[in-house]
């Protein structure tokens, strides 16, 4: 048995009108594509900001490769590359170049190795073209597409998207699942945060489901889950409502 890269132990955060989330008990094995799901005000998002200790919790712990990720938090961030769902809260630079070359030169990266990774990023990303834009000039998909490439120059041993579809037509998701499997497919790890599983459900290995409280309340493979989402407040995909017998990985 592999030894989990990811830890999370008890963990709580309490906000003072008494949500939050309670009592988190997950381990995350290399190579995972881990879907968060759970309808809005489940704890999401609270749950993936305490991963690279963006805010810390009332109690328990999560442990990055057996230690707590606030133990060294430039570590931990250069561990855990995180992508938000507002891509513009994240965008520093005035070309599309320097914001992916940002989290490398405060790294003190030679010039040269800078230049290399930041277009071998932009090509994977399908942003090389997009170069010399100014990054708020790119549309809601390119600028995804940007904040993951600012994530993945650093090489990061895991991916945390938060809300990664959200304002995306179905081009641009439909890339984006492309990129996310892409990357799943060579290794990366992979958490996913959504109240919308349908793009992505067939893909992931694993599905952690949050209820309104802020619990834990269901942990396995989407084939296990599906056909009862609804339960939950997630929506069943397509192929399943229709009734389908089998999901597609199974046909
Ligand atoms: N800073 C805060 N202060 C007080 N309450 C908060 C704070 N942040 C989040 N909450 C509450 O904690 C709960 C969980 O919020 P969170 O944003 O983690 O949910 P989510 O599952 O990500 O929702 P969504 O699907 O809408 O993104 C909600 O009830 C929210 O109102
Ligand atoms: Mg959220």
């Amino acid at each position: 048995m592999p030894r989990p890269i990811l830890e999370i132990d008890h963990l709580t955060h309490a906000f003072f009108n008494g949500t939050g989330i309670h009592d988190i008990c997950a381990r995350i094995f290399p190579g995972e594509f881990i879907l968060v799901a759970g309808p809005n005000g489940s704890g999401k998002t609270t749950l993936i900001k305490h991963l690279n200790a963006l805010v810390r919790p009332t109690s328990g712990e999560i442990r990055l490769h057996g230690r707590s990720v606030t133990k060294d938090l430039i570590v931990t961030r250069k561990t855990i590359g995180m992508v938000f769902q507002d891509a513009d809260t994240q965008i520093v630079a005035d070309t599309v170049e320097d914001e992916v070359a940002f989290g490398l030169e405060n790294l003190n990266t030679p010039r040269a190795r800078i230049l290399e990774k930041v277009d071998q990023t932009l090509a994977y990303m399908n942003l090389i073209h997009l170069k010399d834009r100014n990054p708020s000039t790119l549309s809601g998909g390119e600028k995804r597409r940007l904040a993951i490439a600012g994530i993945l120059v650093m090489d990061p041993e895991i991916i945390v998207l938060d809300e990664p579809f959200a304002n995306l037509d179905y081009p641009a998701s439909r890339d984006l699942v492309e990129i996310i499997c892409r990357l799943n497919r060579e290794g990366q790890t992979i958490i996913m945060a959504t109240h919308e599983v349908e793009e992505v459900i067939t893909y992931a290995s694993r599905m952690l489901i949050m209820d309104g409280q802020g619990r834990l309340v269901k942990d396995g493979p989407p084939r296990e889950l599906l056909g009862n989402l609804e339960y939950f407040g997630i929506r069943e995909p397509c192929f399943s409502r229709m009734g389908y017998s089998a999901p597609p990985w199974q046909t």
